[in-house]
């Protein structure tokens, strides 16, 4: 009880923050309409407040017990994509009534504030339309350069592809995933790594998002481990089993050995790793061989560069979907979860890349974090 009250502590907080912003908008509104003798209104002002306030309330429920995913159909998607986006207008509504209901004389002060508080309310609304559009937009090819101390001549200049978070559904669909597959394929890979998060809920058409991803190409193979959202979904053993029927070898704390030429590449997978358990119990790296990790939780780094991976590939953060840079300094909510959020790290002469992948959730919004398809090159270091 108190590890689930612990982890929405934040949900908790801003569904609170929000319903007493709402509370005092809907009441001040109410008020205003009274004294002006229209009751009428003010009573709708009231009964609207009570039922939004209700309903805000109701969100760190339906978050914080994953109902969310288990509700059927594309609509309840979308409906929850509307309350983000009406929560985050209640949020810009009161501070714009908080200007606006300043006693200001000045009538041309008055008109700038009025302007600037019809600005604040449009801004979630302005995001939102800047964010969907970058989200459904054609996914970028990102192509890094991974330096590994030691690495083989055989395996100099080896390419990966990485798909990764494509939450499959309502927010991603058939036309998406095949862009993304063919342009995986475009940049000629010699492995192709899938690494969690197919689908979002257990609704979703897993076995279309499998079949789609059938068609990626690579003359080493096509791997992948499991995300959170196979858990949620209890979609585990299922997307084990259509992988393995269309090409696609889900790594569930097992490793693959690779040849090269005289080099060897030992591809080692894990299922997701809970937040802050005890991670990568049940993998090694392989003496004498480049260890790759595919790990969909990429907290797990500390401990995977401890453990003597060389590369660790990850996704899970979506770039934090939302995410502002500043000074190189990435800022989203991915940041409360893990240091490693978006790209290229290193430690110590081991690196984990962050892919922000492909797909989106909660929300078909993407700010400052593009759907991308990722091609790691291996360098000698
Ligand atoms: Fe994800």
């Amino acid at each position: 009880m108190n590890e689930i009250l612990r982890r929405n502590l934040p949900n908790i907080l801003i569904a609170l923050a929000a319903a007493l912003v709402q509370w005092q908008l809907a009441a001040r509104l109410a008020r205003a309409a009274d004294s002006a003798g229209r009751h009428g209104k003010a009573r709708t002002w009231r009964a609207l407040g009570f039922v939004l306030i209700a309903w805000t309330l109701l969100m760190p429920v339906v978050f914080g017990t994953g109902l969310q995913l288990q509700l059927p159909g594309n609509g309840a998607q979308w409906a929850m994509a509307a309350t983000l986006l009406y929560l985050a207008t209640a949020f810009a509504g009161g501070a714009a009534y908080f200007l606006t209901s300043r006693n200001v004389v000045n009538p041309s002060r008055r008109q700038a504030l009025k302007a600037i508080s019809g600005a604040i309310v449009a801004l979630p609304a302005g995001f939102a339309a800047a964010g969907i559009i970058r989200a459904w937009s054609r996914p970028e090819l990102r192509e890094i350069s991974i330096a590994i101390p030691g690495l083989p001549k055989d395996l100099q200049g080896l390419r990966i592809a990485q798909l990764t978070d494509i939450h499959y559904g309502p927010f991603f669909s058939m036309r998406d995933l095949e862009w993304a597959v063919a342009m995986a394929n475009e940049a000629k890979p010699n492995l192709t790594v899938v690494t969690g998060d197919l689908i979002t809920r257990r609704s979703d058409n897993l076995e279309e998002c499998v079949w789609i991803l059938r068609g990626l190409k690579a003359d080493a193979g096509v791997y992948g481990c499991h995300g959170n959202h196979e858990v949620y979904a209890r979609a585990v053993n299922a997307a084990t089993a259509l992988g393995r029927a269309a090409g696609i070898q889900f790594l569930r704390s097992k490793s693959a050995t690779l040849n090269f030429g005289s080099a060897k590449l030992a591809l080692t997978g894990v299922d997701y790793q809970p937040q802050a358990s005890r991670y990568l119990r049940t993998v090694r790296p392989q003496p004498g061989a480049v260890n790759i990790l595919l790990s969909h939780n990429p907290d797990v780094f500390g401990r995977a560069a401890l453990l003597g991976f060389d590369l660790t590939l990850a996704g899970h953060t979506h770039g934090g979907q939302i995410n502002v840079e500043i000074l190189h300094e990435h800022l989203n909510v991915a940041r409360f979860f893990t240091p490693w959020v978006y790209g290229l790290y290193r430690q110590g002469g081991r690196s984990i890349y962050v892919s922000g992948g492909l797909g989106t959730v909660g929300a078909p919004v993407r700010l400052g974090a593009p759907p991308e398809v990722t091609v790691v090159r291996l360098c000698a270091g």
